[in-house]
This record gives C-alpha cells, structure tokens and sequence, in this order.
C-alpha cells in the first residue's frame, strides 16, 4: 500500500542480542559460521547430515555407535499414520509444499502429540520430524500428482538418499546422495534468524513442540527468508544465456528491485556456506552438460558484485544445485524445512533450559490519549 510506512534502518531487531545460545555462531570473524565449536567447512566436508542433527541436539558429536543407533532410530521413524496419510490426501494438489508441511506437522502434533514438555520430549518430536517430513512432502506429492500411494518407510541410509528415492521412485546416485546430504548439512541451524527466533518465542510461552515448528514454518516461507531459494530459481530461469541475464539484471537494479539470493542480515563480506554449495552445483552442472543454468547464475552473480558488491548467499546456488538433482522449485524451501527441523529442536531445547516469555517492549509512535466519542456523535 502507498501509505504504509517505509521500514526503517533501525528496525527489524537488527544489530539486538535477543538472548544467549550455545549451538551457533554466524558471522563472528565477520564470516564464519560454526555448530557447537566446528566450522561449517568441516562440517560439510567430514560429517553427514544425522552426524550433525546429533551434534545439534546433543552438543557433542556422536561416537560411532551411537550414529549407527541415532540412524536406524530415524529411518524406523519414517512410516506415515493411516489419519495423516488420508488428510495429506485432502489437500488439493496446487496447495504450496510448505503448507503441505505445515499441516502435516500440525496433524502429527494432534496424532502424537508431545508429552511433558522436557527436553526428552522434545527430542523424541524432533527426531520423529526429521524422519517424516520428507515422508509427508512426498506421499501428498505422489498421491496429488497421480493417485499413487507410495511406501515410506524404505531402508535408504539417510534422510537424503530418502528423498531422493522417494522424489525419483528409484534411488540416486551417490554424488546426488552427497550433494543433497552437504545441503542439508548447511541448512541445519543459523543462530536468532527470523524462524528460529519464532521458534523460540513460542517455545518460551510453554506451548508444545508442534506449535512451535507450526510458526518455524510460518515465518520460513516468505521470500526473505527461505523462501529465497525458489524465487532465486524462478530468477535465474528468466534467462537463457549470460547476455541475456546481465541485461535483465541491470534492468532489475534500475528499477530497484530485490534480487533474491543476494544479501545477508549479519554476513558482511560473505556467506561462508555459499561457497560449498556453489562447488557442488559446478560439479552438478558438468556432469549434466548444463550449459545454461550454471552459467546464467554465474553471470548473476559476477553483476551483482561489480553492480552493487553484494554476495550470494546459501540460496542461491542451492537452486540450481537442486535443479540438477531433479527436484522441483516448489520443493525447495520445504528441503529448508527438513533440515533446519534439527536446528529449531536444538533452539527449543535450550529455550526451555533457561525460560523466560520472550515479550519485548514497543516505542509508542500513536496519538496521545483522547476522549472517547459516542458512535452518533463522531464526524
Ligand atoms: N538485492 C538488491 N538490493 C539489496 C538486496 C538484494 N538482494 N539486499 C539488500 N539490498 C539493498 C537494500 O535495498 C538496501 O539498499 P538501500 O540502502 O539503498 O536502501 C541495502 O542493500 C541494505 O539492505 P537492507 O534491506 O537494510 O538489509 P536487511 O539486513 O534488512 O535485509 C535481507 C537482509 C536478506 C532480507 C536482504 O538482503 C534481502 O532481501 N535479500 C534478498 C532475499 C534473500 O536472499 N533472503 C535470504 C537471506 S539468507
């Protein structure tokens, strides 16, 4: 609207310490990102995806026992309940992928629901999310697109490969397992960001769990956040050569539009996860023979930094690396969600170790205090 008010620099918390947390640090050198004391960079290089949600959740890394234990749990935890299963097959097959999420977290919430409120209870709820998610993603997929009621509980090694078979109806191959996994390696937790910060407010009245993830969710899929990802597939796929792209995106900055992917709240100089997945995306690209994709997000990214000297951030090499996977833009948030369930389980945990209601104070910018008129006399 015209006459909303204009955001203002000092707004939307930016540079407030909102509270303490242990499980992340994003951008303290300026760059760097780590969980629990490692690096992002040996994180994606030497762990898996359920190594890390252990860390997460645990605080320390797993033995190897302990991860074969933490695996078989999860891919145990996989199958769907008959009542989810018949209200994924309710919802119409245009709904978006993240409201398919966000219903069927709050379905399982009704269905298993979480007892206690302790961290033991919120451990067991996260763990059974991780390991539904892309069970409920992709029986409402199938089941939408073509009647299909497919099997989710598989004995796929982890979550990606899970995906993946279940995407694809055949499973990937191991350098699409291993992207896929280094992917959700750097979706799994970033500090007070817009979701878990909403995780965390909710957690702190003594809701449940579910409630909790249900406003994750939420505050997730907007295009400033994580829904970027397939905005910034939906940007790249505007363009069928570099020229092309170049010319587009300097129209864009002229008119001042936001070129998602691009910018950071807290990194300055660069988002530290970028560079992994752009890697991977490369590799995908050449072994693909994509002559186009890659290239236009190149080109993007060359203009934005001589035009503005701004950075990619993690969604934006995460949409073509995707792409190349074969999954479909709609989807792509929705990974976000699959992942940073490990994370939001960690926030939500250490919420309610150390509670207090989240509920800050406003300055006042309306009218003073006036008379109150009765309805037939106002003007
Ligand atoms: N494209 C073009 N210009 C951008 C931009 C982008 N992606 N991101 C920031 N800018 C510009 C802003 O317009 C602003 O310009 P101004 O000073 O002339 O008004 C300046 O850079 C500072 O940005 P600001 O809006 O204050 O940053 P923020 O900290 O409030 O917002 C984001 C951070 C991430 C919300 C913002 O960079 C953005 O909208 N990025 C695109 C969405 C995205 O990729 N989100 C995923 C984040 S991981």
């Amino acid at each position: 609207m015209s006459d909303s008010p204009k955001p203002t620099k000092t707004g939307g918390l930016a540079g407030v310490n909102a509270g303490e947390t242990a499980i992340c640090t994003v951008g303290k050198e300026g760059y760097g990102l780590s969980y629990r004391g490692y690096t992002i960079e040996d994180l994606a290089a030497r762990a898996g995806f359920e190594e890390v949600a252990y860390l997460l959740l645990h605080g320390h890394l797993p033995t190897r026992s302990q991860l074969t234990s933490y695996r078989t749990l999860l891919a145990e935890s996989r199958g769907l309940p008959d009542p989810l299963k018949t209200a994924l097959e309710l919802l119409p097959a245009d709904t978006h992928p993240m409201d398919v999420l966000r219903t069927g977290c709050s379905v399982l919430g009704c269905l298993e629901p979480e007892r206690g409120l302790t961290r033991e209870s919120a451990i067991a709820a996260g763990n059974r999310l991780l390991a539904a998610f892309p069970s409920m993603l992709l029986y409402w997929y199938h089941f939408t697109r073509d009647g299909q009621r497919i099997e989710t509980q598989t004995d796929d090694p982890n979550i990606a490969a899970h995906f993946l078979h279940l995407l694809l109806g055949k499973p990937a191959p191991e350098s699409h397992v291993r992207a896929m996994d280094v992917s959700l390696v750097l979706y799994a937790e970033h500090e007070f960001n817009a979701s878990t910060f909403t995780v965390r407010v909710i957690t702190s009245t003594l809701a449940d769990f579910h409630s909790a993830i249900v406003g994750g969710i939420g505050a997730l899929r907007g295009p400033l956040h994580g829904g970027a990802n397939e905005a910034a597939m939906d940007l790249i796929d505007l363009y069928r050569t570099p020229d092309e792209a170049e010319q587009g995106l300097l129209g864009k900055l002229a008119r001042k539009e936001l070129i998602m992917g691009f910018g950071h709240r807290v990194y300055k100089k660069a988002d530290p996860r970028s560079a992994i997945i752009q890697e991977k995306s490369r590799k995908l690209a050449e072994a693909a023979g994509d002559q186009v994709i890659y290239p236009v997000s190149e080109r993007i990214d060359a203009v934005m930094r001589r035009e503005k000297g701004m950075f990619t951030n993690l969604d934006f090499y995460s949409a073509s690396a995707y792409r190349f996977l074969g999954i479909p833009t709609p989807m792509f948030t929705p990974i976000f969600v699959i992942s940073r369930i490990s994370g939001w389980t960690a926030h939500a945990i250490e919420q309610r170790e150390r509670n207090r209601l989240i509920r800050p104070a406003a300055d006042y910018t309306g009218p003073e205090l006036r008379e109150f008129v009765e309805i037939g006399k106002r003007g």
